[in-house]
């Protein structure tokens, strides 16, 4: 049995749906979810999809990843742009990680346009909202089926 794909959402992600929908889109958090579960399950795979608004909290999970997860997926969401403590977990997984954003942060300010995460990502999807989780999905899927 494959381990799950560890979905790591950081701040405001809960809010998604309320929170600027002209940028972040109206799709909800627990939604997008849904959408990733069922996703991974058509390959065969699982997803641990989790939220926090604590840093703490991701770097905990991050390493926790590290025994319990197959691949990450994270979106980091503010933090992206400023924890060299989520860079330096992310760094110590060991395994496939992907970044996500659902907006696309080379569009909007300057202070978006620098991620820490993206220096241990394996590859970063943003500005396809809730999209961008699935594709995220589908090459892991592809990525841990091996050669
Ligand atoms: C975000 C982009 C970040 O710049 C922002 O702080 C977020 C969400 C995104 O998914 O587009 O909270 O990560």
């Amino acid at each position: 049995m494959v381990k799950p794909i560890y979905v790591l959402n950081g701040p405001n992600l809960n809010l998604l749906g309320e929170r600027e929908p002209e940028v972040y889109g109206r799709t909800t958090l627990g939604e997008i979810g849904e959408m990733a579960a069922e996703r991974a399950k058509s390959h065969g795979l699982s997803v641990e999809f989790r939220q926090t608004n604590s840093e703490a909290d991701l770097i905990g999970w991050l390493q926790e990843a590290r025994q319990k997860a197959s691949a990450v997926i994270i979106n980091a969401a503010g933090l992206s742009h400023t924890s060299v403590a989520v860079l330096d977990a992310a760094r110590a997984l060991g395994k496939p990680l992907i970044e996500v954003h659902l907006s696309n942060p080379y569009a909007r300010e300057e202070y978006r346009r620098h991620s820490f995460v993206s220096e241990a990502a394996t590859g970063v999807i943003c500005g396809l909202g809730a999209e961008g989780y699935l594709f995220a999905i589908d090459h892991l899927a592809r990525l841990l089926e091996g050669p």
